[in-house]
């Protein structure tokens, strides 16, 4: 767990998720997704109900390799989610899949920075993962500039990957070595 102060004074806290927040997850989703076209659903594409939020916490807070964060405001709302997932066998349990999400109203004011700072201290402790893959749009500059700061390297173009209002968007795959 993690207080950060951002760039205007605001405190947030950075934890790690747990089934209660299901409830919120499913809020923030359709709130977040609503905000941007960067993500890999709009409003309404990924329905999930309560059980399988919750199973899905559940089921990231007890795998090896695994974390989903949240950032709390200070009146306890959910405006952040970060997560990784590493692979589970011998030969891909050392590399795995990071995403981040944050609701508009809180963007430009470092909270990404913030979970980052969170979440990659994380996965340096695990001593396992050596790998952190991701995959942006490739016009989502603010995401890239982000991860571009930690040292995350481009990878590769994939072109038609996002097709969105009717256009085809590239994604970058980006990657960083987490090296002892
Ligand atoms: C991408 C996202 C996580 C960034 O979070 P954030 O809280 O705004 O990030 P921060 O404020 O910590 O940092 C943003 C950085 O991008 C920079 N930036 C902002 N707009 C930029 C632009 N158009 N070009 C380049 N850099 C830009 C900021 O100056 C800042 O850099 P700095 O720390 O060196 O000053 C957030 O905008 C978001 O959730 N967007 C919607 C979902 C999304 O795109 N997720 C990523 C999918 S891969």
């Amino acid at each position: 767990m993690a207080t950060s102060t951002l760039k205007n004074g605001e405190k947030v806290m950075i934890r790690e998720a747990i089934k209660d927040d299901a409830k919120p997850l499913l809020g923030f989703l359709d709130k977040v997704c609503a905000e941007t076209n960067n993500l890999t659903f709009g409003p309404g594409e990924m329905p999930l109900t309560l059980e399988q939020e919750e199973t899905f916490l559940e089921s990231m807070a007890s795998k090896e390799g695994a974390i989903f964060l949240v950032a709390l405001n200070e009146k306890d709302e959910l405006v952040g989610t970060t997560h990784f997932m590493a692979g589970t066998l011998p030969r891909t349990r050392h590399a795995g899949e990071f995403g981040i999400s944050i609701l508009k109203a809180h963007w430009g004011k470092g909270l990404g920075t913030a979970m980052m700072d969170v979440l990659l201290e994380w996965i340096r402790q695990q001593k396992s993962i050596r790998k952190v893959n991701l995959k942006v749009r490739a016009d989502n500059l603010s995401a890239i500039h982000l991860y571009e700061k930690y040292g995350f390297f481009q990878e590769g173009r994939m072109s038609r990957e996002y097709y969105v209002d009717g256009e085809f968007h590239d994604v970058l795959c980006m990657g960083l070595h987490i090296d002892e």
